[in-house]
């Protein structure tokens, strides 16, 4: 028990030397570890902490349990780098499990890491509602949980929630689209967003709708390819009723070929007076490179502007190359050290530092949030090589 109390202080001193600094030496093992891994399991052998001596880790010694969403889009490879480089460097025993798509993996999955005699969750879910039921479980077997990214909704079976300023980044897309705009009125806006199960497909599109609907209550802006939003066009504040209509039409379910599909659909529908120089709103990278292929290759388009976020390395080029416009880096070393800081606090027996609460329709969630930066041509380099979160050597054109 004391070598426990020992090694939670040295891993509580090592997370925060990590958070002060994410500096160089993270930036090298963020490259090393960026590719994609292969197994659907992975864990920290390395790391210390025998099952003997730790009462809560009784059937495999695994201290912290990380289920993640899907290995079929790059973001979440990123983060799985970052939970293996921190957790094991604050010597930490760890598991990573990714759901692959399907809420059954995801409890199966959390059932496993529960099994395995786990202290905290971070999960990420694939269903915000559906995931409830998965950590309820966790919940009545004593863990801690912290929902990680997406909010898990309808449950107050959840303790924490680390995000990313989820509303700023709409807003940066939204705002992206306003001030790069070619100039005059009546330009085709097309919108998508993001699975209508990710509470945070709401929360960007909200951010989105808040600096566009001006744009299109006055006429600069005309929405191509959603009746839902056009019949609510004139309403500053959507409800979450409204905004499931509409997001009903245009969702992507955060899927490449789903995108795809619908802006061959929507293109082919279009009326010659909806091509041209266009917008779109694009919610994320991978979605956003497929939209972008497809408007590049339509001859009556003549320029499209389309927005990103994860900053995802095959997007970063794109940006490069002028194919998408921009993307919205959300740091991945920032929200995996903050998790890792909250499950040091836990095991300590300390309340973790939160600076705000995101209703989860159950209870007030106490959550740590983090900013993101909007990512251009002009400051790519800057902001993600400088930074060290890329190296130079994974573009070309840079
Ligand atoms: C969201 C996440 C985004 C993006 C998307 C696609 O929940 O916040 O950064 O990665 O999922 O999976």
């Amino acid at each position: 028990m004391k070598k426990k109390l020992l090694s939670l202080i040295l891993a509580a001193a090592m997370v925060t030397t990590m958070l002060v600094g994410c500096g160089s030496k993270e930036a090298d093992e963020t490259a090393s570890n960026s590719a994609p891994v292969a197994d659907e399991v992975v864990e920290d052998d390395a790391a210390p902490a025998p099952a003997a001596e730790d009462e809560g880790d009784a059937a495999g010694g695994i201290q912290v349990g990380i289920v993640l969403p899907t290995k079929d889009e790059p973001r979440w490879l990123q983060d799985q780098a970052q939970f293996e480089s921190i957790l094991g460097d604050a010597g930490f025993t760890n598991q990573v499990l990714f759901s692959q798509g399907s809420s059954a993996t995801e409890k199966t999955n959390v059932e496993t890491l529960v099994s395995q005699g786990i202290d905290v969750l971070i999960i990420c879910a694939q269903d915000g509602a559906a995931a409830a039921a998965a950590v309820e479980a966790a919940k009545a077997e004593g863990v801690t949980v912290i929902a990680y990214d997406r909010l898990i909704t309808g449950t107050d079976a959840v303790d924490y929630y680390v995000t990313f300023d989820s509303f700023s980044v709409g807003v940066a897309q939204g705002q992206y689209l306003v001030d790069n705009a070619p100039a005059g009125s009546g330009i085709p806006l097309y919108l998508y967003a993001g699975a209508a199960t990710d509470n945070n497909a709401f929360i960007f599109f909200e951010g989105a709708w808040s600096v566009l609907q001006p744009k299109i209550a006055d006429g600069t802006f005309v929405i191509a390819n959603s009746s839902e939003a056009v019949a609510l066009q004139d309403k500053a504040e959507l409800t979450r009723d409204e905004e499931a209509a509409i997001i009903g039409q245009i969702t992507t379910d955060w899927d490449f070929n789903v995108a795809k599909s619908k802006a061959e659909a929507h293109l082919t529908a279009a009326s010659a007076d909806m091509k041209g120089d266009v917008v779109v709103l694009g919610p994320n990278d991978g979605t956003a490179r497929s939209i972008a292929d497809v408007f590049a290759t339509d001859k009556d388009v003549s320029s499209y502007i389309v927005t990103g976020q994860d900053a995802e390395i095959a997007s970063v080029q794109y940006v490069i190359d002028g194919k998408q416009s921009m993307t919205v880096f959300k740091d991945t070393r920032t929200l995996a050290a903050d998790s890792v800081a909250m499950a040091v606090s836990i095991l300590n027996g300390e309340t973790p530092a939160t600076d705000t609460t995101y209703n989860n329709e159950a209870k007030d969630v106490p959550a740590k949030q983090t900013n993101i930066v909007v990512v251009t041509k002009d400051n790519v380099k800057a902001a993600l090589i400088d930074s060290g979160y890329y190296d130079a050597s994974e573009f070309t054109g840079l």
